[in-house]
């Protein structure tokens, strides 16, 4: 990876129009400072006409004119889309859906991950490719495939299905061992061969969706299954490109919190993590925040790149609104205030036809470099080339932990019982929202992750407890620090059996509570929370799931209003070590953001960890630290002008400005702050 600055640019795919074309391109990308250009990311039926012909013509040109740019290069395996002439001369390779349907030739992201011959195909497309451009002056990176799982997220086949054998007989080696996991005594499942398995699907274990299973086991492990055949993909075809290129990093373009795929059973075989960042709506710069977090998690802490965002618009959805002006450059620094060292989009310039070709681009369809869209391009290449590398390479010197978990998400919302509307990325996000609002530098990690450098670890819905994870969050606790955990955690084994033990299982001593009933409501229904810690007191509207507690230790700081059990506690606080140790909090219900802020600043307070803009709504500190330097970012998402008294001195790095710490900043919306802090510090961010 370069380390001269934060590249920028993007999916550039020059094949839709005339080479002419190529000169204006290249000549708009010099007016936005544009120095990386994604390559050949869909272009299979090019280069492999048929199984036995390659033509590497046209992406040579390609190639030779970036190089001939001095651009950087992104350079991918293309075996995100099948040809039609793999699809017609082997069938096998096209997924079946969770219907169980079969697919003929159409769309992409539609190969079967164990079709033998698509993984023959693609690791063979992707080692010629690396043969043949390995070396190029200016490649940056290995773009492996293309949003894995994109589809529905796998393939329900046969050839899936004897891969699924396979995968379990590793995993449990014995019908044994495997009954046991699967809690198969249940409703007559005891397995006596393992050809009696099949994917569980539409015409098997599942009713009305994937989330409706009979055997929350036998899909986990058909979704653990999954996500490691895809991996296998992409570990082909990384295998065939260091064939022939040592060190040029490999990846892929994940796509933050993307239930199909574990990506932390993927993030070993990264050599970075990148993503494409396309918020579901223009308000959502919380849960981008946390999507960034939770990709940057996935390496440790180690720089990410953000692999797509649109400049302007998205083309799936069903309203697509343009990003307003500002806000383009609001979110771009957002991903590197977050550790991103690259910010590109999909697309420099706009498809000619097919479904995208109203997306956004850098150039419109008449590559014109005088509309908003440009301008604001260009400036923000301006700003990120003049900024340098002052960033690059900087980690996030974070005190707080939060917990991500995807066997959690995907057992937690494939249960019956309980509530559907009870959602596990909602739930984390309401306590990362408030982490944020606080100004907290938070890492999100996954449950495996060494937890002895925080001081406060939060584990909403930590719905599967495994491993040792439960004696490691008290061990927090055991040095001072503060953990917390929200309704629904600890209830369920690896298997995603229930523990026969008290709710919240093998975290109970920690939080001294047990869990007696669990009462549900429909949304709208409200039970107020009231929250005191003496002082201070606030009424907080809880939904959704109502844990009724019997405290076993904890101290009571919120009780319902309503029900048969008003006046019995809702949240607790536990200090297992006594008045001195650390604390366990305990939210047995879904607060609203006020009732969760309120929890929240409590736990960080205690540790010095709320942020100084933390009482401007939407007014975010992200912070990254390089050799003691400190950059805070000071990120405005507010709809209207905001005053803040600035934390520190520095520079602003994007106007040159000084700052004096004290002094009044006004932030009009969407406005960006790079403060290059004046003290020094030991960089907490760096690993010892
Ligand atoms: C994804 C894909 C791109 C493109 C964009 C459009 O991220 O990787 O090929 O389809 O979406 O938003
Ligand atoms: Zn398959």
């Amino acid at each position: 990876m370069t380390d001269s600055k934060i590249l920028y640019g993007g999916d550039y795919n020059p094949e839709q129009w005339p080479r002419a074309v190529w000169e204006d391109d290249y000549a708009a990308f010099d007016k936005a400072s544009i120095d990386t250009v994604t390559l050949n990311v869909f272009s299979w039926a090019t280069l492999q006409p048929d199984e036995d012909t390659y033509d590497f013509a046209r992406l040579d040109e390609i190639v030779a004119r970036a190089v001939e740019g001095g651009r950087g290069i992104v350079l991918a395996t293309s075996t995100g889309a099948l040809p039609p002439w793999l699809a017609h001369r082997h069938p096998e390779v096209e997924r079946t859906d969770f219907q169980g349907r079969r697919h003929v030739f159409g769309q992409r992201h539609n190969a079967c991950p164990s079709s033998p011959v698509y993984r023959r195909l693609s690791a063979e497309l992707a080692g010629r490719i690396a043969e043949r451009y390995a070396g190029t002056p200016g490649l940056v990176a290995w773009h492996v495939g293309n949003e894995y799982g994109g589809f529905d997220g796998g393939c329900w086949c046969d050839l899936c299905a004897a891969g699924f054998r396979d995968w379990l007989r590793a995993r449990y080696g014995t019908l044994e061992r495997l009954n046991e996991a699967w809690n198969a005594t249940f409703w007559s499942h005891t397995f006596s061969d393992w050809a009696q398995i099949v994917p569980p699907n539409m015409l098997s274990e599942h009713w009305r969706g994937p989330d409706h299973t009979a055997f929350q086991g036998i899909t986990l492990d058909y979704r653990r299954f999954m996500s490691d055949a895809m991996l296998a993909n992409y570990r082909d075809e990384k295998a065939r490109i260091r064939e022939h290129d040592a060190t040029t990093p490999v990846t892929t373009n994940f796509m933050g919190m993307f239930r199909p795929i574990d990506y932390h059973r993927w993030a070993a075989d990264l050599d970075f993590a990148s993503w494409d960042n396309y918020p579901p709506g223009p308000r959502e710069h919380a849960r981008m925040a946390l999507a960034h977090d939770v990709m940057r998690g996935l390496k440790d802490g180690a720089p990410f790149w953000v692999m797509e965002q649109t400049p302007t618009i998205t083309a799936s959805r069903d309203v697509n609104p343009v990003k307003r002006p500002g806000v383009l450059r609001l979110w771009s620094w957002q991903a590197v205030a977050h550790g991103a060292d690259a910010v590109l989009y999909f697309q420099m310039r706009q498809s000619k036809g097919a479904s995208e070709k109203y997306h956004g681009a850098v150039l419109d369809h008449a590559g014109r470099t005088d509309t908003r869209a440009f301008r604001e391009v260009a400036a923000l290449g301006g700003e990120l080339a003049g900024l340098g590398d002052a960033v690059v390479g900087a980690r996030t010197p974070a005190r707080v932990a939060l917990l991500f978990d995807w066997d959690s998400w995907w057992v937690a919302e494939m249960t019956d019982g309980f509530n559907r509307h009870a959602r596990y990325v909602d739930t984390v996000l309401a306590y990362y929202r408030a982490l944020w609002q606080a100004g907290a530098q938070v890492d999100v990690v996954p449950t495996t992750a060494d937890l002895s450098r925080y001081d406060v670890v939060l584990a909403p819905m930590l719905h599967v407890l495994k491993g040792d994870v439960a004696e490691r969050l008290a061990a927090v606790t055991e040095r001072g620090g503060s953990v917390l955990a929200s309704f629904w955690s600890g209830r369920a084994d690896e298997d995603a059996n229930a523990y026969l033990m008290d709710a919240p299982g093998p975290l109970a001593p920690l939080f001294g509570v047990r869990v007696e009933e669990t009462d549900s409501a429909e949304p709208g229904v409200a039970n107020p929370v009231t929250l005191t810690d003496g002082a201070d007191e606030v009424v907080s509207a809880a939904r959704l799931v109502f844990e009724v507690l019997v405290p076993e230790g904890a101290d009571v700081v919120g009780t319902y209003g309503t029900e048969f059990y008003a006046g019995t506690p809702a949240v607790t606080r536990h200090r297992p070590g006594g008045a001195d140790g650390g604390e366990a909090w305990y939210v047995a219900t879904g607060l609203d953001d006020a009732g969760v802020g309120w929890v929240v600043r409590r736990v960080l307070d205690r540790h010095g960890l709320v942020g100084p803009y933390a009482d401007v709504p939407d007014v975010e500190l992200a912070v990254r630290s390089k050799d003691g330097v400190r950059f805070a970012f000071v990120l405005s998402h507010a709809t209207g002008p905001v005053e803040v008294v600035a934390h520190a001195s520095g520079v602003d790095l994007l106007t040159g400005r000084a700052v004096r710490q004290g002094e009044t900043l006004r932030l009009d919306p969407t406005d960006v702050v790079l403060l290059r802090e004046d003290t020094r510090e030991d960089s907490p961010g760096e690993p010892a």
